[in-house]
């Protein structure tokens, strides 16, 4: 018995100096090695199985024997466990090791296409203001879009924003002056309001026309507003948009829902006034129009023109867009091309 356990042990070291190399299947291994001299159906365990045949003065020293071979067997495993999981633990940091100072991938960061850009620019200096932004339908009633602004049926002014009907009562706006009559109807004074959105129009397409544009309205009705207001309030908002030394210049015009009504113009921001390409010589450049809102559109809203007054203006975020990156085809707005638009 004492030199089967010897045999055993020595076998048993053997084996386990085989383990300690690094292999895929060194962990499969180690289990099957402990399997074999530490499991319940391994040799070491059927030897002690012999203990019952031995004397009375042998079996302690066996079992003595055959404990210290176990222990032994038992710290060589534990050791070449360690020292296999070590190795794999450097096996794998060496396989996954980062070289920092590699060149990172490039991802393009995106950016707002220049119609949004300038939408969101007009939107910051109204809220400087004071202004709250509000939203409008699109697909519109044709009292909003027409009649509430004192455009009835057969009013010639239909004829300069025809549109595309839903129905004969459902089209879709051809200005965002449609948003006054929903916020006036839904809000009483003060009202201090801007609603930038798309606009529609019948318009064949070209250089300076699109059947879908973009908008901003502006909105103030309060009591004792005035014109003064309107001017002051369109010179900040020019000043911001344009530059400091912006001046603007109303020239009188006629829109059915204001009286009175003015085109406004700001001074050319590329010359400054003297008179150059962007402005075509002028020194001015046409922006936005604008007026006082009239009475009958503030009393078909149910707001007292006696008590209340308001101005009203409204300007075309492409027009702006266009001169503000000197842009001469507005269709190069609209195609998308990346190459075009990674230039703002
Ligand atoms: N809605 C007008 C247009 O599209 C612009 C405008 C708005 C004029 C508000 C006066 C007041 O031409």
């Amino acid at each position: 018995m004492k030199e089967k356990l010897h045999a055993l042990y020595a076998k048993a070291m053997e084996e386990v100096a085989s383990l300690n190399t690094s292999d895929e299947q060194i962990s499969k291994s180690l289990e099957d090695f402990k399997v074999k001299y530490l499991g319940k159906k391994s040799e070491l365990v059927s030897i002690m199985k012999e203990m019952g045949s031995l004397s009375k003065e042998e079996r302690p020293i066996m079992g003595q024997l055959a404990n210290d071979v176990r222990s032994k067997i038992e710290k060589a495993y534990g050791e070449a466990k360690e020292k296999v999981s070590k190795l794999e633990l450097a096996a794998k940091l060496q396989a996954e090791t980062i070289d920092v100072t590699l060149p990172g991938k490039c991802i393009a960061p995106g950016k707002a296409h220049p119609i949004s850009a300038v939408q969101s620019e007009i939107e910051d200096i109204f809220i400087g203001l004071g202004f709250e932004i509000v939203d409008g339908p699109e697909v519109e009633y044709d009292y909003y879009n027409f009649t509430a602004l004192n455009i009835p049926p057969e009013h010639p002014a239909r004829d300069t924003q025809d549109t595309f009907y839903i129905n004969s009562n459902v089209l879709l706006r051809t200005q965002t002056s449609s948003v006054q009559i929903h916020v006036m109807e839904n809000k009483k004074p003060p009202i201090r309001v801007i609603s930038p959105g798309r606009v529609y129009r019948s318009d064949a397409i070209d250089a300076t026309h699109s059947p879908m544009f973009h908008q901003v309205e502006g909105l103030v009705v309060d009591k004792g507003i005035t014109m003064g207001d309107l001017k002051g309030t369109l010179e900040l908002f020019s000043q911001n948009m344009f530059g400091e030394n912006t001046k603007i210049r109303f020239r009188p015009h006629h829109f059915p829902f204001t009286e009175p009504s003015a085109e406004v113009d700001v001074s050319c921001f590329a010359c400054g006034g003297k008179g150059c390409r962007l402005c075509k010589g002028e020194g001015w450049i046409e922006i936005l129009g604008a007026g006082m809102v009239h009475p009958d559109v503030l009393k078909r809203c149910g707001i007292d023109p006696e008590e209340y007054s308001g101005f009203a203006f409204g300007m075309g975020i492409e027009r702006i867009v266009m001169k503000k990156y000197n842009i001469d085809d507005m269709r190069l707005l609209y195609e998308n091309d990346i190459r075009f638009l990674s230039q703002f």
